[in-house]
């Protein structure tokens, strides 16, 4: 966790602010990578939702998670806040994401249209999908298969 590099601050774009709140631990046993958890917070200043980005690769991260995740609270949704969080983390993601050599999957389950639109908004190209390997959480909860986008943040914006 501690060779990750330092995350930033805070980070704008659009009508979000991204700030940076903790590490998350990955759990190399059960495939989990660390990676870096923030808060979005609107022009208002108050918390919308959250982003994350998780470094390094496992069968969990290719197959379910991908490398970014992002929720917005319900009452919040609607303003394309989980896409300018994106954009505001791209430059940073890119510098990391080409130090380890790494490239940058998003996943989504097919019939969540507000995440698909945001990775294409995002600049994201379609990969494929794939089925969620049987005892992974994502296929626990009932999701079976994921699309796949690569991204190379900071290319479109
Ligand atoms: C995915 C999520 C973060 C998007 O939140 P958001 O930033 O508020 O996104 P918006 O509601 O502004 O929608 C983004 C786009 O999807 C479109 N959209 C939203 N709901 C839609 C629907 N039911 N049908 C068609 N398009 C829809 C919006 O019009 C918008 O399109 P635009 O960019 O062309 O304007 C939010 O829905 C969420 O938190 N979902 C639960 C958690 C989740 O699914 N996370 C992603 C895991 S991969």
């Amino acid at each position: 966790m501690n060779q990750l590099p330092k995350a930033p601050e805070s980070l704008r774009y659009g009508k979000v602010k991204i700030v940076f709140d903790r590490l998350t631990e990955g759990d190399t046993e059960r495939g989990f990578a660390p990676g870096y958890h923030f808060k979005i917070l609107n022009t208002n200043c108050v918390e919308v939702g959250h982003f994350n980005f998780r470094v390094r690769d496992s069968e969990h991260v290719r197959l379910a998670a991908g490398h970014i995740g992002y929720e917005i609270l319900e009452e919040h949704r609607g303003h394309g806040y989980a896409g300018d969080a994106c954009l505001a983390a791209s430059q940073w993601i890119a510098d990391i994401a080409q130090k380890v050599s790494q490239e940058i999957l998003i996943t989504t389950d097919p019939d969540n249209i507000p995440s698909i639109r945001t990775i294409e908004r995002i600049g994201a190209t379609f990969l494929d999908e794939v089925s969620v390997p049987i005892g992974d959480p994502h296929y626990l909860r009932g999701s079976y298969r994921k699309r796949r986008y690569r991204w190379r943040p900071a290319s479109i914006v």
